[in-house]
């Protein structure tokens, strides 16, 4: 089965904020300074759009390019957009894996994203999308930390529920939140920037591309 959100997308902000609060919105937007002065971006599966909304407030210029598989999702995005920013934003309503671009970017964000996929599904996209980002390209990830050793801890079991739900809804194969950070480096990615929130439970990362 195809992963698809449309069926959870009008609830997805309110589950959000019921179960966690703003500490996704505090690990989306932590790292916005690198966006200010950036002129070309793509984000994979941009969800409701809390972050778009948060990047094109702080940069009034750049272009942004999103793949989002969910067309529900890219109608309340739509929804959230000002008149003046609808040029800026182009929807590509496609899975990740059909995306054929020629274009390169500055910089790449991938928010609560590759909780979707498992450790196989990553390696297989990830070359690929390295390899738009241009050299010296920055490449915005936040997710979970899904640690073992804490299962039992409050934060960690709504993890678990999470999964339970969206492997229902959705579709995903994925089990775990697989560290974005060991896929990144194999990729040419550098971390130069990073933080936690709530104990580790939640990681920022910006990372640098390296290599062309
Ligand atoms: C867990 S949600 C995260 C949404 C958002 N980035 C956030 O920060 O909340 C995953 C998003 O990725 C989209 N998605 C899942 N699989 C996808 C795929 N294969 N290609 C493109 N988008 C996908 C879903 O429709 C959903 O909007």
């Amino acid at each position: 089965m195809a992963i698809n959100f449309n069926g959870v997308a009008r609830f997805y902000n309110f589950s959000e904020k019921f179960f966690f609060g703003n500490l996704l919105d505090r690990s989306r937007n932590r790292f916005l300074n690198y966006c200010t002065k950036i002129n070309s971006i793509l984000i994979l599966g941009e969800g409701c759009g809390q972050f778009l909304i948060e990047l094109l407030r702080v940069n009034e210029f750049c272009e942004v390019s999103i793949i989002e598989s969910s067309s529900e999702m890219i109608c309340i995005q739509k929804c959230l957009l000002l008149e003046k920013d609808i040029d800026r934003v182009s929807f590509h309503c496609i899975p990740i894996d059909e995306l054929i671009v020629s274009k390169s970017f500055d910089l790449i964000c991938t928010h609560f994203f590759w909780d979707c996929f498992s450790y196989r599904e990553i390696s297989t996209f990830l070359p690929y999308y390295t390899k738009l980002l241009k050299k010296d390209g920055i490449w915005l990830n936040s997710d979970f930390v899904d640690s073992d050793n804490r299962l039992l801890h409050a934060d960690f079991l709504k993890i678990r529920l999470m999964y339970w739900f969206f492997r229902i809804t959705t579709g995903i194969r994925a089990r775990k939140v697989e560290p974005f950070y060991h896929h990144a480096i194999k990729n040419s990615l550098q971390l130069i920037d990073h933080d936690e929130i709530r104990s580790g439970f939640i990681k920022s990362e910006v990372f640098k591309k390296s290599l062309n």
